[in-house]
C-alpha cells in the first residue's frame, strides 16, 4: 500500500473566550506542554510534509510559540470550521497527497489513531473520526447509510430530534485528499442555523457526488476539545491517568499512580518506585532502580541508576544525581552535579555546585550561592566530610577528603584532606548556671 504525503491542517482561529485568560486558548498546558504542541509532537511520528496553522485571534502568541514549524494562514473574521480550513487553500495549492484536518484545543489525539484513519483512506475518499458520546450534548452527530459507511454530519443546532439520539458524534478529525477538500469547501453555503461554514458539510457534499465516506471510531477521551479551564483540567485528568498507565506498564511501581503527576516528557527507567504525591515537572529523566520517596517536587533533574530522592525533597533545574546518589528530606537540589555514592540526607540546599564521589553533606549545610547580583560556585571534592550547619560562601572549593567542623562558615578553600573549623572555641565556666538560676529566682521573690 503506498501511503499519500500528509498535509496537517491545524485549526487555531478560534478565540477561546472562555478560557478568561490573557494566554490563546491553545498554548495553555496539558502536561507540563502547550496543548498544540502535543499535536505537533503527534504528528511528527507521521512525518507529515505541510504543517499549515490557522490562526486569528492573538495569532501573535501562537506563531511565536510554533516559529518556522509551519505554514500560518490567517483566518479574520472567523465564519466557522469550513471557513478556516478554506484559508489553507492557497498555501496547499500545489500540495498533492491528503489532508488531515486537527484543531489544537485537541491535544490528546493519538498517532494510532491517525494512522487507523489513514489505512481507511485506502477504501473510502473521507475518513472522519467518530466517538461514541457518554452525554452527545452540542456535538455533530454522524449519519451512517444502511451499508455501515458515513452518510452525513448534522449539526446539533441543525439536528432533528431523531437525529439528536444518534451517540456517534464528530470529533471534527478528518482525513482525504486536498484536492477533494478544497474543491468541497468551495461549495459549502452558511444557510444553517449558525450561519456559518460548516466542515461538516463537505460530507453530504462528497456523497452526493458518490464518492465514499467512512467513520474511524475512537474513544471519547482521546478528542476532547478544550474550550474552558473545567474542560482544561479534564484533558490534563486524561493525560495524566495515560501517563501513570504507561509509566506502570513500562516497569515502575507507583504505589498511589492517582497521586503522580508526570509531564509530556518524563522518563522513567525500570523498577523505579515512585512512591504517593511525587510532581515531575518538565525534564525529569530516572534510570534503573531509583526509588522516589513521598512528596517529591522535580524538575528539569537526571537521577541515575540507583539512586534515592526524598522524602519530600526539591530537585530544580540541572540538578544531576549520578548512580546511587542520595538526596533526602528538606533538601534543594539546583544546577548540581552530586557524583556517585554522594549523600545529602537532611535539611540541605545545594545550588550551583559539584559534590564530589562518595563525599557526605551534613544536615543543614547551606551553599552560599548569590550575592544578589552573581552566582558563585561551591566544588566539593570526593569523599569530604561537611559538618552540620555549615555556610559554604561561594565561590569556594573543598579539597577531597576535608572535614569540615560543624557549623562553620567556610569563606576560603580548603586542602585536601585537611580539617577546618571556624567556629569559636568552645569554653566552659563551672557551675555558672547554677549560680545564675540560684541569682535570678532571689531577684524575682524579692519583687513579690
Ligand atoms: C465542531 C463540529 C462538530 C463537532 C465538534 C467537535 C463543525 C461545523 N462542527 O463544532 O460537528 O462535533 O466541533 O468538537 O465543524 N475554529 C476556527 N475558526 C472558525 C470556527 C472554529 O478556527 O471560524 C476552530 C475553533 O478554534 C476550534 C474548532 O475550530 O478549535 C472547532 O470549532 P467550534 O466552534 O468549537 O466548533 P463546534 O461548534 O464545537
Ligand atoms: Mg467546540
Amino acid at each position: 500500500m503506498t501511503i499519500a504525503p500528509i498535509a496537517a491542517i491545524i485549526l487555531a482561529a478560534g478565540k477561546g473566550t472562555r478560557m478568561k485568560s490573557s494566554r490563546h486558548k491553545v498554548l495553555h498546558p496539558v502536561g507540563g506542554r502547550p496543548m498544540v504542541e502535543h499535536v505537533m509532537a503527534t504528528l511528527d511520528t507521521l512525518n507529515p510534509a505541510r504543517r499549515v496553522v490557522v490562526v486569528g485571534s492573538e495569532r501573535d502568541q501562537v506563531e511565536a510559540q510554533i516559529g518556522d514549524r509551519a505554514t500560518f494562514v490567517v483566518q479574520e473574521p472567523q465564519h466557522g470550521t469550513g471557513h478556516a480550513v478554506q484559508q489553507a487553500a492557497p498555501a496547499l495549492a500545489d500540495f498533492a497527497g491528503d489532508a488531515a484536518v486537527l484543531y489544537g484545543d485537541v491535544p490528546l489525539i493519538t498517532a494510532d489513531t491517525l494512522r487507523r484513519m489513514i489505512d481507511a483512506r485506502t477504501h473510502a475518499d473521507l475518513v472522519v473520526l467518530g466517538f461514541r458520546a457518554a452525554d452527545p450534548a452540542a456535538y455533530g452527530r454522524l449519519k451512517l447509510s444502511a451499508d455501515g459507511g458515513l452518510e452525513a454530519i448534522v449539526e446539533f443546532k441543525d439536528a432533528s430530534p431523531e437525529e439528536r439520539r444518534i451517540n456517534l458524534c464528530n470529533s471534527g478529525i478528518m482525513v482525504l485528499s486536498a484536492k477533494l477538500l478544497f474543491d468541497l469547501l468551495a461549495h459549502v453555503k452558511n444557510d444553517n442555523a449558525k450561519g456559518e461554514y460548516y466542515l461538516t458539510d463537505i460530507v453530504g457534499l462528497a456523497r452526493a457526488r458518490g464518492l465514499k465516506a467512512a467513520v474511524v471510531e475512537t474513544d471519547e477521551s482521546e478528542v476532547i476539545g478544550v474550550n474552558s479551564r473545567a474542560e482544561l483540567a479534564q484533558a490534563e485528568a486524561i493525560f495524566q491517568a495515560r501517563a501513570r498507565a504507561a509509566a506502570m506498564a513500562d516497569g515502575a511501581t507507583l504505589i498511589a499512580p492517582e497521586t503522580v503527576y508526570f509531564s509530556f516528557d518524563t522518563k522513567l527507567g525500570r523498577d523505579v518506585v515512585v512512591e504517593p504525591n511525587v510532581v515531575f515537572g518538565p525534564g525529569v529523566s530516572v534510570g534503573d532502580n531509583v526509588v522516589i520517596h513521598a512528596f517529591c517536587h522535580l524538575e528539569g533533574a537526571s537521577i541515575a541508576e540507583g539512586a534515592s530522592v526524598g522524602p519530600f525533597a526539591r530537585l530544580r533545574p540541572g540538578a544531576e544525581l549520578r548512580k546511587k546518589a542520595k538526596v533526602g528530606n528538606f533538601v534543594e537540589v539546583k544546577k548540581a552535579v552530586l557524583e556517585e555514592g554522594a549523600k545529602v540526607n537532611h535539611l540541605t540546599y545545594i545550588g550551583d555546585a559539584r559534590v564530589g564521589a562518595g563525599a557526605n553533606v551534613g544536615a543543614g549545610t547551606i551553599t552560599c550561592n548569590y550575592d544578589g547580583f552573581f552566582k558563585y560556585k561551591t566544588d566539593i571534592g570526593a569523599g569530604a566530610f561537611i559538618g552540620s550547619n555549615t555556610a559554604l560562601v561561594a565561590p569556594v572549593t573543598i579539597g577531597e577528603g576535608a572535614i569540615v567542623g560543624a557549623g562553620s562558615t567556610i569563606t576560603k578553600d580548603v586542602e585536601a584532606d585537611a580539617l577546618v573549623v571556624t567556629r569559636s572555641e568552645q569554653r566552659e565556666i563551672k557551675d555558672w548556671a547554677a549560680k545564675f538560676r540560684a541569682r535570678s529566682k532571689a531577684k524575682k521573690d524579692g519583687k513579690k
